[in-house]
């Protein structure tokens, strides 16, 4: 095409989709791609990003592109921006998924790990929200779907941080939902329980008594409710009757009992159901342990 035609052309209307190369992420973007939206996938390996956006382009005959960036810098969010304008793109839903989890005793997870999970799950979701809602507002049209957990509802033993970003993030876009309200924007927050993908075995927690005992969603099955209802505008979409119940049920259970109760079932284990110890740690007098080292 003539190059100076294209670049009189509007801005196409996109929906970022972060995390999208497995997971529940992957499955999102399917079903954006599915109802005709044009896609930014985004994520750090480049080669998954090419192999998810040749096979969404073919199966639903829409647009996809991609941005590898890695979100837990604010560098990988100004790379998400450039990516939209340099291909005369425009964010009209942002979809906040991407997210990284750490599992165990707090004092035994690796430090760098546990800061990059704060600004992975929140710093970049509010980073690119903030980017992008604006114009949105604007516009009058358009939505920000914040994949946060149920684990958000509580407060969760040895998955405390992770648990604490996705409190934090249920926390802000119910706020954010009242603020745009009467704007034609939607911000919603979708809290799942445990869905089938890598992030558990990733986080070591793959035989924690949460992945045996709570029933395991499909990805596909979530992220079609979690479309249908994003479009909706609903806040809060829970999906799943465990799910609605432990949501409401946490609100009226004393700490007392919910904390030991989740701590029963997040405890890191083992292949035979062995909880992990924490490690033994030096004492602080020890000329060797300098505590406030990393
Ligand atoms: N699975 C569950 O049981 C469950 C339950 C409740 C809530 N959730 C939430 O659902 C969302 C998706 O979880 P999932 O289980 O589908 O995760 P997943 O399978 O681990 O996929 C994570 C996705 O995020 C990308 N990613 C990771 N670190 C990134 C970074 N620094 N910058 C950019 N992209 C990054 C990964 O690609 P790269 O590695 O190439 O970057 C991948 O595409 C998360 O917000 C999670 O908290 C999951």
């Amino acid at each position: 095409m003539d190059p100076v035609k294209e670049s009189r052309q509007p801005p196409k209307p996109t929906a970022v989709v972060t995390g999208a190369t497995q997971g529940i992420g992957r499955v999102l973007a399917d079903e954006f791609a599915k109802h005709g939206h044009t896609l930014l996938l985004v994520a750090r390996n480049e080669a998954n990003l090419e192999k998810a956006a040749a096979s969404i382009a073919a199966a639903y005959g829409v647009s996809v592109h991609y941005a590898a960036c890695d979100l837990a810098t604010r560098e990988g969010c100004d790379r998400v921006a450039d990516a939209l304008d340099q291909n005369g793109l425009y964010c009209e839903s942002l979809v906040n998924n991407a997210a990284m989890m750490t599992a165990g005793f707090f004092q035994d997870q690796d430090h760098d790990a546990l800061l990059r999970t704060i600004d992975l799950n929140l710093r970049a979701t509010i980073d690119l929200t903030r980017r992008f809602l604006p114009g949105m507002i604007a516009r009058g049209a358009g939505g920000v779907l914040n994949v946060s957990s149920v684990e958000g509802f509580m407060p969760v033993p040895y998955q405390a941080t992770y648990a604490a970003t996705k409190a934090a993030m249920i926390s802000w876009s119910r706020a954010l939902a009242y603020e745009v309200m009467g704007t034609g924007v939607r911000v919603c927050t979708v809290a799942p329980g445990p869905v089938v993908t890598d992030i558990h075995a990733n986080a070591g927690s793959e035989n924690s008594r949460y992945m045996l005992y709570y029933p395991q969603m499909a990805p596909e099955v979530l992220a079609e409710a979690s479309y249908r209802r994003f479009m909706r505008g609903n806040w809060v979409i829970l999906e799943g009757w465990l799910n609605k119940i432990a949501a409401v049920a946490v609100r009226f259970v004393p700490g007392f009992f919910l904390i030991p109760t989740s701590g029963w079932f997040f405890q890191v284990r083992d292949a035979d159901g062995n909880p992990q110890l924490p490690k033994p740690l030096e004492h602080p007098d020890a000329p060797e342990a300098d505590r406030h080292k990393k």
